[in-house]
């Protein structure tokens, strides 16, 4: 039996880039972090100065990009025309640039195509806000992964206090609300949970636990068979 694609979908802070490598890792498949792809264009971006708002100047900026993941003992590395962008692209401030930029058709179309490619063989689990609903329709096995705000807001600001980013709690909150909300309206591949997806709350699971009830569908489903 072909490998499978795993589709991981949720919103910031649910486990699911966690959950998601730790799935990829046991199974051997490859890992793919779309939103990490997002954050790239929006590093670049303001590198060049082109603005978060200009979708057509973003969007050719997307299309020419060469994006390379490779495991470098448990960090997953993203190189992007051959420059290691997997640290710098961690800043809150690019998360909501991923965010403000992912809102334009242009850009999303730029980025599909390096995507689809990327999980066009299977044995990939790939993590995003639109990878069941658009990526990957055809996706085995579909996952949205949730969990309450507070707790999500706990997790961000208590990994951001690690990287020894200063920020309080209710700003790391607040700025996590805007961002679900603007990913969840937005008029093209909002964050929605795909019909055939299932669902996990993630509020009162440990991260190994998670894995464990992602791998186990996954098996269910033919992947590792
Ligand atoms: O998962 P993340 O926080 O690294 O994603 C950053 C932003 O990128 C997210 O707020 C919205 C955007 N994104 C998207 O629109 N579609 C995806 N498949 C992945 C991310």
């Amino acid at each position: 039996m072909p490998e499978i694609a795993i589709a991981v979908d949720g919103p910031g802070s649910s486990g699911k880039g966690t959950v998601a490598r730790g799935v990829a890792r046991a199974l051997g498949y490859q890992y793919i972090d779309t939103g990490a792809m997002y954050r790239a264009v929006a590093l670049l971006a303001k590198d060049r100065s082109i603005s978060w708002t200009d979708g057509p100047a973003v969007a050719k900026l997307a299309a020419g990009l060469r994006f390379q993941f490779s495991w470098d003992g448990d960090i997953l590395r993203m190189r992007v025309d051959g420059q290691d962008l997997t640290t710098a692209i961690r800043k809150d401030d690019i998360g909501r640039g991923a965010s403000d930029i992912s809102v334009h058709p242009e850009v999303r179309t730029a980025l599909l195509s390096l995507q689809q490619g990327l999980g066009r063989e299977g044995a990939v689990v790939m993590d995003g806000r639109d990878i069941g609903t658009v990526v990957l329709p055809e996706a085995r096995l579909k996952i949205f992964l949730d969990a309450e705000l507070e707790e999500r807001a706990r997790r961000r600001h208590d990994e951001m206090i690690r990287r020894g980013e200063l920020a309080s709690y209710q700003d790391v909150y607040a700025a996590l609300e805007a961002r679900d909300r603007q990913d969840r309206e937005r008029k093209v591949a909002p964050l929605t949970q795909a019909k055939d997806a299932v669902y996990i709350d993630t509020s009162q699971l440990t991260i190994r636990e998670a894995t464990e009830v992602v791998l186990a569908l996954a098996r269910a489903r033919g992947a590792g068979a």
